[in-house]
């Protein structure tokens, strides 16, 4: 059964219609979320037998009709070993887990979103749906919507895009342009383009998106048997997904499942770091970076729509914000798919590279449990791990050149 739910602001906390297009509170421009009525809700995480989905959660999403879906959620958890000694002995006796969102159908978290939010464009009638996009969301967006059978028009930063985000958006049909600048000018221009044109905008200011999200949380405490772990790390880029995990947490606690919320620690790289600074310097909202630039494309975001979100989750929680250098986010990607055999993009990889420097530093203990979610496949980004990884060697097709090159 779905609940019953409304939107709300969470600056003024003005309560709006579910069915009204808005995606910011019309009367003082904060920041939307969806709030149910959780004592009245049942709720019912098993209707969908022993199976992780998305839709195993179903009596805490906002969706009334039958869902668009291609089976996302369900990704693993994996307890880390070999990268955990290799990062810091105390490290080992620790419990230290990685949440692969790479494994979801077009390969990171966002499918969890689209879900829900394409299901949602459906629901209300819309015609097409739309996003700008450092790569992922586009190629989600597409997917779900040539699922749906309805228009999908995607802004990307034009040549900032990893390969086979592109294609992806391409191959399902979308409408793709590269705009010529950055992922923040692509988004102001797609929201102006929403309003003109009555395009549904399933950026991550999209609050229905963002529920779909939150099953992130839900399924980690399911798969600990109920328990919360210490810690969340995770990378931030539009830092839409720090804040649905983190409300996912907090609606298993309000509804009496779990009886805590982890430390929200949210990761940036070292050149695109605003949500970071903010934390740093203790600013009530955060001040734009005019050019971000990271070997992460997927966070080169300077300007997050979901800062005020973010900054209250790991405020709230107890959590940090740190930031990473690409050299220490490519070294965490290639250990932790030569050590423990999971391929992740970079921007993926800013968990591990953050979870080491703060273990490093002593600014989280090392018996602590913790979460890091790794956002997106490596095949992602194909350009980025052929041009880090030691290329093939050639070698003639004679046996003795070939032995040669084998014990060379
Ligand atoms: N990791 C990956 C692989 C991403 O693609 C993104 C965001 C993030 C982390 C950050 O998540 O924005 O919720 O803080 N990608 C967006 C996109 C911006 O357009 O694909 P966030």
């Amino acid at each position: 059964m779905t609940p019953a739910y409304q939107l709300q602001c969470i600056d003024c906390h003005a309560e709006y219609d579910p069915a009204e297009i808005i995606y910011t509170c019309p009367s003082c421009g904060g920041l939307l979320e969806v709030v149910y009525d959780l004592p009245a809700i049942e709720v019912d995480f098993h209707t969908s037998g022993e199976c992780r989905s998305v839709w195993k959660y179903r009596s805490l999403l906002p969706v009334d009709i039958e869902p668009v879906t291609i089976g996302e959620g369900g990704t693993p958890l994996y307890r880390l070993g070999r990268l955990t000694l290799n990062i810091d002995a105390n490290a080992s006796a620790s419990e230290i887990f990685v949440k692969h969102e790479g494994l979801n159908p077009t390969g990171s978290f966002k499918d969890r979103g689209m879900t829900v939010g394409v299901s949602k464009a459906i629901e209300l009638g819309m015609k097409t749906v739309a996003c700008a996009s450092t790569g992922n969301t586009s190629a989600s967006l597409a997917t779900y919507a040539a699922r749906a059978g309805i228009p999908a028009v995607v802004f990307l930063p034009g040549g900032q895009v990893a390969l086979g985000k592109v294609a992806q958006a391409l191959i399902h049909g979308a409408k793709v342009l590269n705009i010529r600048g950055n992922f923040d000018e692509a988004l102001r221009l797609m929201r102006q383009v929403c309003d003109e044109y009555g395009f549904y905008l399933l950026n991550s200011i999209n609050p229905f998106r963002l529920e779909g999200q939150k099953t992130i949380a839900f399924e980690i405490a399911d798969e600990l048997g109920w328990e919360v772990p210490d810690r969340l790390i995770l990378p931030v880029g539009n830092a839409g997904n720090i804040s649905a995990i983190y409300k996912g947490f907090k609606e298993l606690k309000m509804c009496g499942i779990t009886d805590s919320i982890p430390k929200m620690t949210g990761i940036q790289a070292e050149g695109s770091r605003p949500v970071v600074d903010a934390i740093e310097r203790e600013l009530e909202a955060i001040e734009p970076e005019q050019n971000p630039e990271t070997i992460a494309t997927a966070i080169r975001i300077g300007d997050p729509v979901n800062a005020a979100k973010a900054l209250r989750a790991i405020r709230e929680s107890g959590g940090l914000a740190i930031s990473v250098t690409d050299e220490e986010i490519v070294e965490a990607q290639r250990n932790l798919a030569s050590l423990e055999g999971i391929g992740v993009e970079p921007a993926s990889a800013t968990s591990i590279a953050g979870m080491r420097k703060l273990l490093a530093d002593g600014l989280i203990d090392a018996d602590e449990r913790i979460v890091c979610v790794t956002t997106g496949h490596i095949l992602k980004d194909p350009t980025e791990v052929v041009d880090v990884c030691t290329k093939p060697t050639w070698v003639d097709a004679d046996i003795d050149a070939v032995r040669r090159a084998v014990f060379g």
